[in-house]
């Protein structure tokens, strides 16, 4: 089978890896890919937000799946495109990519469903919104409507903060359009996690729990993210909570949107706050998680391109779907700088001997054969192992014999895992 990857994170490269250790996948590409995936395949010059230029190579090429890694290509229809074309693809089609798109659209979806999630507020008008801020306890969480990079969101300790990201969002319009409107909403406390389902619009399949670590600096501090590392399964959500977690919010989020006329399919990620009253949604994503998926596929039992075709086809209804019982972590080494200003270029080494479990994220070849760092998020090592321990044990093994300049990473990647697996005995 021949498959094409649409991205250039760890995810892609994770999804590549997988893809590749399947003897019915007789070829991949990745659109753009980085100087991992170039070993697993062939990295075409598409960028993949070129929705047109993917689309065209799609009619030459005819893949016979492609899989669309981020969420740009999505929102902006790439499966619209592809489908039309009569080529299958992974991932929601723009009308469900909206979850993503819109705080906005999400946040009347889950009220509509009754699925738990902070109180909220939408505003177009900046003084609606400076009013009513100025009625609101503190902290309060301001959202930028649309798409930001992960940056949309700013939790507001003051009224003064709350007005200088409302005149950031709203009136400066440092996120374009995606300021356009704001969601105002009260804010949560308890720990996160991260819930992937993936569907086929009917039956879902839900991959291990995980946690992402936003912040750059260890002890949760600094600024925030793509996200500094992730492990799977999280001990926080027990199986009572998942339980929960699917009665609550993954059923009926899958049977409202079908009741809304979205045919959905692809993946379901789950922002989640454990708070003492149960789990809230702080919001959905229409894809993989990066740096989530280097921790969740690693755990799949059933192939990867077994859930990805079933997905599409379907019929995860009649999947045999099985997860691995062990543990992985994944621990991102950032370029200097990140994430306000990295650095690019520096040279890679440690590579040679590094092991397959390290997912290139922000690499590119050079000319002259050696890996240089060319985004924030450089690379992320990988352990899978029979417990957390085990695993982090890898990763950080893997993590410390690669070398560049500027090198950063995090050193308490799990500690609230480890911690309460520590309380617990
Ligand atoms: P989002 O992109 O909506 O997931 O927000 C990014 C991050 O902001 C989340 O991972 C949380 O850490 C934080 N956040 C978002 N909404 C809330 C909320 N209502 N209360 C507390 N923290 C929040
Ligand atoms: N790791 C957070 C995300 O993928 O959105």
């Amino acid at each position: 089978m021949k498959i094409l990857v649409v991205g250039s994170g760890g995810r892609e490269h994770a999804i590549g890896w997988a893809l590749a250790k399947d003897e019915r996948v007789t070829k991949l590409w990745f659109a753009p890919g980085n100087a991992g995936t170039d070993s697993l395949g062939e990295n075409l010059p598409l960028k993949a937000t070129d929705v047109a230029g993917i689309k065209s190579w799609c009619e030459k090429q005819r893949p016979e799946l492609v899989v669309v890694g981020p969420e740009a290509p999505l929102c902006a229809g790439l499966v619209d495109e592809l489908s039309a074309l009569g080529i299958k693809a992974f991932g929601p089609n723009k009308s469900g990519a909206r979850l993503e798109a819109s705080k906005i659209f999400t946040k009347d979806l889950l009220v509509k469903a009754g699925i738990p999630t902070a109180i909220s507020a939408r505003f177009t008008d900046l003084a609606e919104a400076r009013a009513y801020c100025a009625s609101q306890p503190y902290p309060l969480v301001i959202k930028a409507d649309g798409l930001a990079a992960g940056k949309g969101v700013i939790i507001a300790s003051s009224l003064a903060e709350a007005d200088e990201a409302l005149d950031q969002i709203m009136a400066k319009k440092v996120f374009g359009t995606s300021g356009d409107s704001v969601l105002i909403e009260e804010f949560l406390q308890g720990q996160e996690a991260s819930i992937h389902a993936v569907t086929d619009g009917t039956d879902y399949v839900l991959m291990p729990s995980s946690q992402d670590h936003k912040r750059i600096r260890d002890n949760d501090e600094g600024p925030n993210t793509g996200g500094m590392g992730a492990y799977a399964p999280a001990p926080v959500v027990t199986d009572s909570l998942l339980a929960t977690v699917e009665e609550q919010v993954i059923r009926p989020i899958i049977s409202v949107l079908k009741s809304e006329g979205i045919d959905y399919q692809g993946v379901l990620y789950a922002g989640l706050m454990l708070t003492p009253q149960g789990p809230k949604v702080l919001e959905f994503n229409c894809r993989f998680g990066d740096p989530e998926t280097e921790v969740l596929l690693p755990l799949l039992q059933t192939p990867l391109l077994d859930l990805l075709l079933a997905t599409v086809d379907r019929g995860i209804g009649k999947l045999n779907f099985e997860l691995k019982k062990d543990s992985a972590m994944t621990v991102v080494l950032a370029a200097e700088g990140y994430p306000e200003n990295p650095m690019m270029g520096a040279v890679i080494h440690g590579l040679v001997a590094a092991p397959t479990m390290l997912f290139h994220a922000g690499t590119t070849r050079r000319d002259d054969g050696k890996v240089v760092v060319s985004g924030g998020r450089v690379l992320a090592a990988t352990g899978v192992g029979h417990d957390l321990y085990d695993a982090r044990r890898q990763a950080y093994k893997i993590a410390a014999d690669i070398r560049f300049d500027g090198k950063q990473y995090r050193l308490d990647i799990g500690k609230k895992a480890l911690d309460l697996i520590e309380s617990g005995k």
